[in-house]
């Protein structure tokens, strides 16, 4: 299928292998311009993409120098398309054009005090000294041939440089992240003055191709699909629910081991912005069942995927037939970021369905295949999605199972639905819920012992967790104010019998994660 964007002009995004390679495809995204990311082996097929108007060259970990160092083909260099190389890429253009490296005495890492010299295309507008962040080992000691510095830092003398006749251009340091103060503007100094694209990537447009290309795709033929009541399942049900009204059908699986009063909730939801109401499956003593005395993390993944595809199945076997399976995956679920040396993007089963599509055996309707979370939310406010269900925080598919440490049971998941619930609803009274990416609680595999009252207790222990995070793949611990914790582990302790204390969780992702299992 051919996704909504893909007869867009773009920016394609070369990854050498950075951490935050994909944030520079975001940041374009940002200031609407599409664009993708593409493994640094795909540069032949890049380069020859009459859509594409510009090339960003990423950062990567290795050095330019070391054997077997990622490269390109000579073409590239000659192939009239607007450069702009960030770090490693940096080197590559400036080793390749003739320019001279110097190895790293020791890697440079962190904020820097950058100097413009020439503003030129990337800093026209900016304030001359600027914070930016560096995170490099070895740095360009001699221009190539046609290039002029733009920019120093105490550091190094070319922090930016470019030969804006070429359309080449290149940084050390890291415009993508955050710490970059005016990194955005850079980014889009590049797409939209050095490769003059002025195609803007919106919302708006974006409904209306997707709409129109699943009616190509789907034809006559009616389509299934799972929801969840999250952001990205009830973005892509509303689209495709547009896009081919009654020959939708959506179910919504409920699993047991949701959050307290989530099934309810979510059918609300949904038949309120639906055409038709969705087939709701109450499976919960089936999951339960088929739970019981199992502890381990991933046995308990594995227990509730299948489970859902065998609930799945039987439940819609008598509503067929149809000729597709649509589904909410994004583009970070289909890009394997670091393995830039295999194929050009590696397809993840999506977590929440795994197996589904094999099984189902019908064809996809991804409309979401291509968009960022961020962008999803914006889509969703087109289609007037209400703020309150785009903004819930990401649930996980294996649900409370994966809070739960130990064996998942009835008694437990309704223990933990309690304590979570008081959580949240404390988190939304305080005006913290928005400004929180992703909280909830964890009841602990341990009993500690308190005192209610005249008695000595020994009860459970349960955890609180809420993180800040761009995009879940790193985050930090939220730093919630001390009266809002005193009144939610109050309130837990009060309110739910077999609970005597409440602890915070102050571990950042990495090395922890977000979920305890
Ligand atoms: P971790 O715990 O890996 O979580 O830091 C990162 C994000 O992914 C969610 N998560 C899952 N989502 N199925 C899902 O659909 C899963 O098995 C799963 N495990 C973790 C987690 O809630 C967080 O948003």
């Amino acid at each position: 299928m051919t996704a909504p964007g893909h007869d867009h002009p773009k920016i394609v995004v070369l990854d050498f292998g950075s951490q935050v390679s994909m944030l520079i495809a975001r940041r374009l995204r940002e200031v609407q311009v599409f664009s993708e990311m593409r493994p640094y082996t795909a540069w032949r097929e890049v380069l020859a993409d009459p859509l594409v108007a510009g090339i960003v060259l990423s950062g990567g970990p290795a050095s330019v120098s070391d054997p077997g160092a990622p490269d390109v083909g000579a073409e590239l260099w000659r192939g009239g398309k607007p450069l702009l190389g960030i770090c490693y890429g940096m080197q590559l253009m400036c080793h390749a054009l003739g320019g001279r490296l110097a190895p790293a005495a020791n890697r440079e890492y962190g904020h820097a005090e950058l100097e413009v010299l020439e503003p030129d295309a990337l800093f026209a507008g900016q304030p001359a000294r600027q914070p930016v962040w560096m995170s490099h080992g070895d740095r360009v000691d001699a221009l190539p041939p046609g290039f002029q510095a733009l920019a120093r830092t105490a550091e190094i003398p070319y922090a930016a440089a470019a030969d804006p006749a070429r359309g080449f251009y290149c940084v050390q340091f890291h415009p993508e992240v955050a710490h970059t103060r005016h990194g955005l503007a850079m980014i889009e100094a590049f797409a939209r003055r050095a490769c003059r694209l002025e195609d803007r990537w919106t919302a708006a447009a974006f409904v209306a191709e997707a709409v129109a290309e699943i009616r190509d795709q789907v034809g006559r033929e009616r389509v299934l699909c799972a929801v969840s009541g999250g952001v990205d399942s009830t973005v892509m049900a509303t689209l495709v629910d547009r896009a081919v009204g009654d020959r939708l059908h959506a179910v919504y699986v409920d699993n047991g081991v949701m959050r307290l009063g989530e099934s309810d909730q979510v059918q609300r939801d949904l038949d309120s912005f639906l055409q038709r109401p969705i087939q709701r499956v109450d499976a919960g003593a089936v999951f339960l069942a088929r739970l019981a005395g199992v502890t381990a993390p991933e046995r308990k993944r594995k227990i509730i995927g299948e489970t859902f595809i065998d609930v799945f199945t039987e439940s819609t076997r008598e509503r067929g037939p149809f000729g597709f399976l649509a589904q909410g995956t994004l583009y970070p679920d289909r890009i394997e970021s670091h393995s830039i040396h295999g194929p050009s993007s590696v397809i993840k089963t999506h977590h929440n369905v795994g197996g589904l599509p094999e099984r189902l055996g019908f064809a996809l309707v991804e409309p979401l295949r291509d968009l960022f979370k961020d962008e999803v939310r914006r889509v969703g406010r087109e289609l007037g999605i209400p703020a309150s269900l785009l903004g819930r925080h990401p649930f996980p598919g294996p649900g409370l199972a994966v809070r739960i440490l130990g064996e998942v049971t009835a008694a437990r998941v309704s223990l933990l639905q309690r304590a979570d619930h008081i959580f949240i609803e404390e988190l939304r009274r305080s005006g913290q819920y928005d400004a929180i990416w992703q909280a909830g609680a964890i009841l602990l595999p341990v009993q500690s012992v308190g005192v209610m009252g005249d008695q000595r207790t020994y009860e459970n222990a349960v955890a609180l967790r809420a993180v800040t995070s761009l995009d879940g793949m790193t985050a930090d611990w939220a730093r919630i104010p001390p009266d809002l914790l005193a009144r939610v582990s109050n309130r837990i302790i009060n309110e739910v019998p077999g609970v005597n204390r409440v602890v915070y969780d102050v571990s950042s992702k990495p090395p922890s994660t977000i979920e305890w299992e």
